[in-house]
């Protein structure tokens, strides 16, 4: 289902209480819709659903927020029963709740590898398997995140990457089967945008990758939320939001081998220069 108008409509958000998520739940809540936020830590849920309420534009809109951790199954399914009995079905599932922790494949523990597609795949897959029927009955519109590291493999992102490669595949499929049910299922593949996550894998990302990402666009969580809302007017399946990042998925579709060209040539260079700072210690 297109939506060019969201006041009421009811919108479920995981990962509502931080960065990309906690930007569209309050430009939805700006446009007339109500907001259910869901993610783990309660004050910082407390703190978003209080900057949401600010965004409010009629008095008949309810926002709410749920502690849940989606990457478990039952705990999910329980939380969201929950919510539908207590603020009606969703007509929007955004599923943004995710995590990134960049390091060399070498380095991670299977334990971190499967953190990250717990949650960024599985935690997917759990609340559209949880909601499905009642996105059915409202024809209803789901927007899964992906990200650039979900068309081109990152250097020192080998989970985040199979993780974020994995839902475009997983929601392409989905799109498929849930059309002729009149449910609209699009794909959010945004650069690097400022948010807590972008400032804590800053921190720990291998030389090579944080030289890659110095030259990358990186654009604000509200920039990729009114991109996205206005987005959901067209129904467009894969949702880039800056003109780079559809250039680069253009160039890795049409001329994959050059491409691996120039990020391996970036990539050289970067370890050169590092050994010779090395050489001067
Ligand atoms: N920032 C970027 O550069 C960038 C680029 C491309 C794509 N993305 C994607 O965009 C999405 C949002 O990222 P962001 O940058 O906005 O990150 P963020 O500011 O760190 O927000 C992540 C949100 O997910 C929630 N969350 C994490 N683990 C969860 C779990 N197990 N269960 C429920 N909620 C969970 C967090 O709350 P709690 O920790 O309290 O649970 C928080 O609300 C992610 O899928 C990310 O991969 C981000």
């Amino acid at each position: 289902m297109k939506i060019t108008n969201f006041e009421g409509r009811t919108a479920y958000i995981t990962g509502g209480s931080s960065g990309i998520g906690l930007a569209i739940a309050k430009q939805l809540a700006s446009r007339g819709a109500g907001v259910i936020i869901f993610s783990r830590q309660a004050d910082l849920l407390k703190s978003a659903i209080r900057e949401i309420e600010n965004c409010r534009v009629s008095e008949g809109q309810r926002f709410s927020y749920m502690q849940v951790d989606v990457s478990q199954y039952e705990m999910t399914e329980k939380v969201l029963s929950n919510a539908v009995s207590e603020f009606g079905s969703p007509d929007i599932l955004i599923n943004s709740a995710g995590i990134a922790y960049p390091q060399k494949f070498e380095d991670t523990p299977y334990e971190k590898f499967d953190d990250i597609l717990k949650v960024n795949l599985y935690g997917t897959w759990n609340t559209i398997h949880c909601l499905l029927p009642y996105l059915k009955q409202k024809k209803g519109y789901i927007v899964n995140t992906s990200s650039i590291a979900g068309f081109i493999g990152v250097f020192g992102m080998t989970s985040y990457s199979a993780s974020k490669f994995a839902i475009i595949g997983f929601s392409e499929a989905l799109r498929s089967e849930l059309k002729s049910y009149g449910v609209t299922v699009s794909v959010l593949c945004p650069p690097d945008v400022d948010t807590p996550m972008l400032e804590k894998s800053n921190m720990i990302k291998p030389a090579e990758a944080k030289a890659l990402s110095s030259t990358a666009d990186i654009m604000t969580p509200e920039a990729v939320a009114s991109f996205l809302v206005k987005a959901m007017s067209r129904e467009d399946f894969l949702l880039i939001p800056n003109v780079s990042g559809k250039f680069t998925h253009l160039l890795k579709r049409l001329l994959p081998g050059l491409t691996e060209r120039i990020i391996d040539s970036k990539i050289k260079s970067v370890q050169k220069n590092l050994k010779t700072a090395n050489k001067k210690i």
